[in-house]
């Protein structure tokens, strides 16, 4: 924020319930009434909701929910106001083995999500951050797994923290009533028997309404407060996920995906369905049977036969929970 947007929050907070004419703002600055407009947009994109009537001039309705940058420091969090991604500044801060780091931004320029998808990152909503894992002597085979157990935590932890029925999808998703809440984008970098790094990015749909998302998303996305009829403060959310994933990775990287296995096969939306495949590849349809122990799908197609896949998107061809909402 510049100096003059500052002092555009600070008069507008100071006539809070008012209209400010915008030649006092601009007298005060000492700037046109042209130059006002563009920064009162610029404080809007940045989430303050702010009003303008022709001759009344502007009034303050919402500050935006902000993450609480002072706790975060003091849990020994990267937080950014702005950022690319959290992924790519995780990945810019690789360096020392053992050394592991999380990244939050309250917004991303250049959020992405799998198969290089764009990943929307406004303000005042949502949750965007990356872990920075560097674990000594783990192959990439035995890695591999991970986005699956930090698809059971960050379940884990949204069912106790908001009493949702929150379903893993197979990956990298997670649904509440059939609808997106969660998406994970995990990179590695290494050798095949050794990982140097890993980076799992994280986005959370939190206190978005509706209209935050774009129309085309409306019938695939949700948010934890749609789904609840509440909301919830980002920073208290994002520090317990915190917790839960570290510790499960640790448990992970310690003593292996069986439990996280069993505890997929409880909270998925996956199995017992019939599904379509879609990967670089091509494509591939039946039905999803079970997990395998390295974490691959096992489909087996409408002739009887049985595929592992080890990447990929999946598509259901039936709603999730009957919620009667499309399916994704
Ligand atoms: C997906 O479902 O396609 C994965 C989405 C992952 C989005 C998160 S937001 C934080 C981190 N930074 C990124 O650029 N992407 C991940």
């Amino acid at each position: 924020m510049n100096s003059s947007s500052e002092t555009i929050i600070r008069q507008l907070k100071e006539n809070r319930g008012r209209y400010l004419s915008g030649t006092a703002i601009s007298g005060t600055l000492g700037i046109s009434r042209a130059a006002v407009w563009k920064q009162v947009n610029a404080l809007r994109k940045d989430g303050y909701r702010i009003s303008a009537k022709p001759r009344l001039g502007y009034r303050l309705e919402k500050e935006p929910d902000r993450l609480d940058r002072e706790l975060l420091a003091l849990n020994g969090v990267d937080y950014y106001h702005t950022v690319d991604s959290t992924n790519a500044a995780a990945r810019r801060l690789a360096g020392e083995p053992g050394d592991s780091r999380v990244i939050i931004a309250e917004s991303q320029t250049a959020g992405r999500g799998r198969r290089g998808r764009a990943w929307a990152s406004p303000p005042g909503a949502g949750l965007w951050f990356s872990l920075l894992l560097q674990p000594s002597g783990i192959a990439a085979g035995a890695a591999a797994p991970v986005t699956l157990v930090c698809a059971v935590s960050l379940a884990e932890r949204l069912r106790s923290e908001t009493g949702l029925p929150v379903l893993v999808k197979w990956p990298n998703d997670l649904l509440v009533n059939g609808r997106k809440v969660c998406g994970i984008l995990t990179e590695f970098k290494g050798e095949p028997d050794r990982v140097e790094y890993l980076v799992i990015g994280v986005g959370i749909n939190v206190n978005q309404d509706t209209r935050d998302f774009p129309a085309e998303l409306r019938i695939k996305a949700t948010s934890l407060r749609l789904e609840s009829g509440r909301s919830f403060d980002r920073t208290a959310l994002f520090l317990g996920l915190r917790e839960s994933l570290e510790q499960s990775c640790r448990e992970f990287f310690k003593d292996g995906f069986a439990r996280f296995r069993r505890s997929w096969l409880k909270l998925n939306g996956t199995l017992g369905h019939a599904v379509t495949v879609t990967w670089a590849g091509g494509t591939l349809q039946g039905t999803a049977v079970d997990l395998g122990h390295d974490g691959a799908l096992l489909i087996r197609d409408n002739g009887g036969k049985l595929h592992r896949v080890d990447y990929g998107e999946i598509t259901r061809e039936a709603s999730i929970q009957g919620s009667g909402r499309k399916p994704e």
